[in-house]
């Protein structure tokens, strides 16, 4: 089912479908507050009270010309103004080929690097950069060493089903960096991704105690422990407690929609939580991978199919 879904999400005959129909529309505001920065930025609003604070980022990857990376870049330092007008701890999360990495990989450094600037100035830091698919991982690596040589404030997502990932992190380990550990959400071969489920879990929660260690805390890492899977985040809160990790070190991180009463059990808790609101007109594959993730998803969806 996984595989089948992931493998729909790159179809753009489906997408166009997908798009025109009601009820799948329906099926995405589960996951999605709505298509513009200001619905997301409402809803970031309404978790604030929480204590939950967020991540924002516009759906839409792999632009085909400059000029719509170049309008996604201004987008988003239109959006810093908005977040800090409207008095919100809410960060940014950026793709690299939303940027115009496949185009021009020069210009997709500079728009990282100029939105990195002004998150700076604005003291909202750090700018999150997903991680895509296997192709992209290296480019990835490579755009966020250049900016994080000229602006401490931005953070990386490392994906714990691919193999190289241990070794990728260890060696970014003494920059003291900003790492965002998910599981990973593509499709991937056996011979570069753990197929097992359990591989991966077992991966995300070593990644993760290995940015906890000593000498990561000690150069200044901050980690993101990104999941929805509540007896990873449980074994990952007793390792932090019986380390006595201090607060400052990690964030919990989830989607928008996605297991909302673990959201409000760690905020409440008093553990640093943040949402990723995602949102966009351009949200059919980031929709299909999150069906991927959770097959009752897609009974949900059929049940508003044939239920009306
Ligand atoms: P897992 O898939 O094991 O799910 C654990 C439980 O959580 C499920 O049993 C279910 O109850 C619930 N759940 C999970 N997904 C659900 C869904 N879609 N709907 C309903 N319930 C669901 N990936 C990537 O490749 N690059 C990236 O940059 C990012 N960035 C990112 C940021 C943040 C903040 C998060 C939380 C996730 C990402 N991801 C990502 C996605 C990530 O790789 C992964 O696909 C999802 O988080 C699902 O995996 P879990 O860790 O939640 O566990």
């Amino acid at each position: 089912m996984r595989k089948v879904l992931l493998a729909m999400s790159t179809s753009t005959f489906l997408r166009e479908q997908a798009t025109q129909r009601a009820f799948v529309r329906k099926s995405v505001s589960a996951f999605m507050p709505g298509e513009t920065v200001e619905e997301a930025l409402a809803a970031a609003a309404t978790l604030k009270p929480q204590r939950i604070n967020t991540i924002l980022t516009r759906l839409g990857e792999g632009v085909t010309r400059l000029d719509e990376a170049e309008k996604v870049t201004q987008h988003y330092l239109d959006t810093l103004d908005k977040v800090k007008a409207a008095g919100l701890d809410a960060q940014i999360s950026v793709k690299p080929t939303q940027l115009g990495h496949d185009l021009d990989a020069v210009q997709a450094q500079r728009n990282l690097d100029r939105i990195c600037e002004k998150a700076e100035r604005l003291g909202n830091v750090p700018v999150w950069i997903d991680m895509e698919n296997s192709p992209y991982v290296d480019p990835t690596i490579k755009m966020f060493r250049t900016s994080r040589e000229r602006y401490k404030g931005v953070g990386l997502a490392m994906q714990a089903y691919l193999y190289r990932t241990a070794k990728d992190l260890e060696a970014l380990i003494p920059l003291g960096p900003a790492i965002r550990i998910v599981k990973g959400a593509y499709l991937e071969p056996p011979e570069i991704a753990y197929p097992n489920k359990s591989d991966v879990d077992q991966n995300f929660y070593t990644l993760c105690t290995r940015m906890l260690a000593d000498d990561a805390l000690k150069a200044g890492s901050l980690l993101h422990i990104a999941t929805h899977d509540i007896a990873l985040a449980d074994r990952l809160g007793a390792f932090i407690d019986e380390r006595k990790i201090p607060t400052s070190a990690y964030e919990y991180a989830m989607l928008f929609g996605i297991q909302r009463s673990q959201q409000q059990r760690l905020a409440q808790s008093g553990k640093r939580t943040r949402v990723l609101i995602s949102y966009g007109e351009y949200w059919y594959p980031w929709y299909m991978r999150r069906l991927a993730e959770r097959p009752a998803n897609v009974t949900f969806v059929l049940k508003n199919l044939f239920g009306g």
